[in-house]
């Protein structure tokens, strides 16, 4: 798809960004909407005090992983959580501002970070997405099979009523 944003620009997060990252989660998914596809306790992105806590141990938002903004005129309208590993890169989650999905914005951060791979020798992607106790499959799966992730027919079981989907790219 044709970026339907100009200029936009993608950084790493600061802590200066926590409450607009709340804010892009919170109104991009409901309680009820992941309700069946996600874990309880797994909404790192909705609490300002959190994030800022987790920011002031380490200066940075999570342990493990980098989180990268999308900004368009200013304004922040996406982010991106991943990490590489030494033979691959792995995306634990992304969000696009619900009135700014469908521009494109959600591929560029994920060709973004593809890119990052790249340049580290990694040609593996991998990410996940879940499928609810009736078989549906929670509704970003088109879009990662749309940006070329293949799902691995694996459906690994959690401690709630939702499998796990593994997904696989290879980067050419
Ligand atoms: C999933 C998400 C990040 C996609 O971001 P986006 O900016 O809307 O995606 P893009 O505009 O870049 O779309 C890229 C392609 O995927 C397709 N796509 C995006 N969301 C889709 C959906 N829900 N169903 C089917 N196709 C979808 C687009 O049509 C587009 O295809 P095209 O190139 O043929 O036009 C965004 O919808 C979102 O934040 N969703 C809520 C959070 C979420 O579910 N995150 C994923 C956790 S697994």
């Amino acid at each position: 798809m044709l970026l339907a944003v100009t200029s936009l620009v993608i950084r790493a997060a600061t802590v200066k960004d926590i409450s607009s990252i709340v804010k892009i989660r919170l109104a991009a998914l409901t309680e009820e909407e992941i309700r069946g596809f996600s874990a309880p306790e797994s909404a790192t992105y909705l609490s300002i005090a959190e994030l800022r806590k987790a920011w002031s141990r380490r200066n940075r938002l999570t342990d493990d992983f980098e989180v990268l903004v999308a900004e368009a005129e200013g304004k922040l309208v996406g982010f991106i959580v991943f990490k590489m590993e030494r033979d691959y890169g792995y995306i634990d989650n992304i969000v696009v501002s619900k009135k700014e999905q469908g521009k494109g914005i959600g591929s560029a951060l994920v060709a973004y970070v593809e890119g990052i791979a790249k340049s580290k020798g990694c040609y593996l992607m991998k990410t996940d997405t879940t499928e609810n106790a009736n078989g549906v499959p929670w509704k970003a799966y088109s879009f990662w099979t749309r940006m070329g992730y293949e799902d691995s027919g694996k459906r690994l079981p959690t401690n709630y009523d939702f499998t796990e989907i593994p997904l696989i790219k290879r980067l050419k």
